[in-house]
């Protein structure tokens, strides 16, 4: 098929995400390997958003083809009420991966169900029912997931599910920025005592926020979250389904705090995407509650063989290939040129990273910060930045005022240096907006 073909009959025949469909306009993709993928007629892309940051190992690994093509010759598919061997594998070895006593698993088809879980799990574990989740996030897209999610795309399923509570973030966005720990653990706990604290089951919250604006927590707000659930019997949930699986440089973001959370979600890292599996971890104080209580939760799809095996084979990566330790190296790199790109130009009013999960946020104003789209919103500029690095072959997420710097833990330096070339000349283009 050639692009246009695949691009006419996806509209055609299919729904794209999150968008009005007359507006949507995708890069039809042939193949992909490594850091880069094609499309039909041969247009190179390096992939600087991992996919959806997923593809963490990068793509078309052959150990995890592999796998995947035995597994699905030996034993394709069985129902979740059998024992399998990647299955029985995959705990021990996530198990072995988790922070704390983290080591019993429920598996699930992807991110939003590993969250509709978690919060079940919680609800069933505390018999209380109400959910503290923060604004500036997202869990989701099922009906519990998405009432959970903090940012615009919840508006839509509104009202969503009883008993979710919000709180506000420790950063204000780009002219408000940052506030302390402090300051936000104390609104956080005033907000439990208004609510009642014997109505909380649990506290959910990314650990670094992903498509939000990759929020790096201030030291101590993890841990005060931390504290303030055991003060009050709350659970904490860690969603990592982003953060998780080296992208930050360490097995998972958590790991940085040193906090263990009560139950901790992941997926997309989990396989890098080869096949759909996510899956909920639980502290053994959790696991206990459901020996002789029921866990009133199934999936056709619970512990998928065939995602089983492309999860081991995609960890054997991580770990054979030191790429948690390559997101950390390469992630020093990535800080140094950020830094260097805010250094030369106007436009550019914050950069963040951890490991190689990043930002950059762009302003018309270094003085009043005003941001280079609204919230929510985009803008010539930012629209005419992203056409630019599509041109050139830098495909990442352009999102508000905000584009991101997320590409595969196998990049090397020199891969590195060449995207950022791109970034550099794409920034030329909002510059020239800015007044002072
Ligand atoms: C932090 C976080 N949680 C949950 C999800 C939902 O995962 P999925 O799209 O696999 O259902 C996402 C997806 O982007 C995510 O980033």
């Amino acid at each position: 098929m050639t692009g246009d073909e695949m691009i006419a009959l996806s509209k055609r025949h299919t729904l794209f995400e999150w968008a009005a469909q007359a507006t949507v306009d995708p890069i039809p993709v042939a193949r992909a390997q490594g850091i880069y993928f094609w499309t039909p007629e041969g247009k190179r892309f390096i992939d600087f958003n991992s996919q959806l940051m997923c593809v963490n190992i990068g793509h078309g690994e052959a150990r995890v083809i592999r796998a995947i093509q035995e597994q699905a010759a030996t034993l394709a598919y069985v129902n979740p009420f059998m024992a399998t061997e990647p299955r029985a594998r995959l705990g021990v070895k996530l198990a072995e991966i988790t922070p704390g006593d983290i080591d019993v698993f429920f598996f699930t088809s992807g991110g939003s169900d590993a969250n509709e879980n978690a919060m079940k799990l919680a609800r069933m574990a505390t018999g209380r029912h109400k959910i503290l989740a923060r604004y500036r996030s997202y869990h989701g897209a099922t009906a519990g997931s998405v009432t959970l999610t903090g940012d615009p795309r919840r508006w839509a399923a509104e009202p969503g599910i009883p008993g979710v509570v919000r709180v506000l973030d420790p950063y204000h966005g780009i002219e408000r920025g940052w506030e302390s720990a402090e300051t936000s653990l104390a609104m956080i706990e005033e907000t439990i005592q208004l609510e009642g604290p014997h109505t909380i089951a649990a506290f959910i919250l990314e650990t670094v926020v992903g498509t939000n604006g990759i929020l790096i927590p201030p030291d101590g707000y993890l841990e005060g979250v931390r504290k303030l659930c055991d003060k009050y019997g709350i659970l904490m949930i860690a969603d990592e389904v982003m953060a998780g699986f080296g992208r930050t440089g360490e097995w998972f973001a958590v790991d940085h705090w040193k906090v263990v959370p009560d139950l901790i979600c992941m997926a997309k890292g989990l396989t890098s995407s080869y096949l759909p599996l996510g899956a909920v971890g639980m502290r053994h104080h959790i696991a206990q509650h459901f020996q002789d209580k029921v866990f009133y939760g199934g999936l056709t799809y619970n512990s998928h063989p065939m995602g089983c095996a492309a999860a081991l084979a995609t960890i054997r990566v991580y770990e054979e290939d030191n790429l948690i330790d390559n997101a950390k190296k390469m992630g020093a790199i990535m800080k140094e040129l950020g830094r260097e790109l805010q250094a030369k130009h106007p436009s550019v009013g914050a950069v963040r990273s951890i490991g190689l999960f990043g930002i950059v946020e762009l302003v018309r104003s270094r003085k009043t910060r005003q941001p280079m789209a609204p919230f929510n919103g985009t803008s010539d500029e930012m629209a005419a930045l992203g056409r630019f690095f599509r041109e050139q072959g830098l495909y990442t997420l352009v999102r508000w005022n905000t584009f991101y710097t997320n590409p595969p833990l196998c990049i090397n330096e020199q891969q590195l240096r060449e995207a950022f070339a791109v970034i550099d000349k794409g920034l030329e283009i909002t510059d020239t907006v800015v007044k002072d």
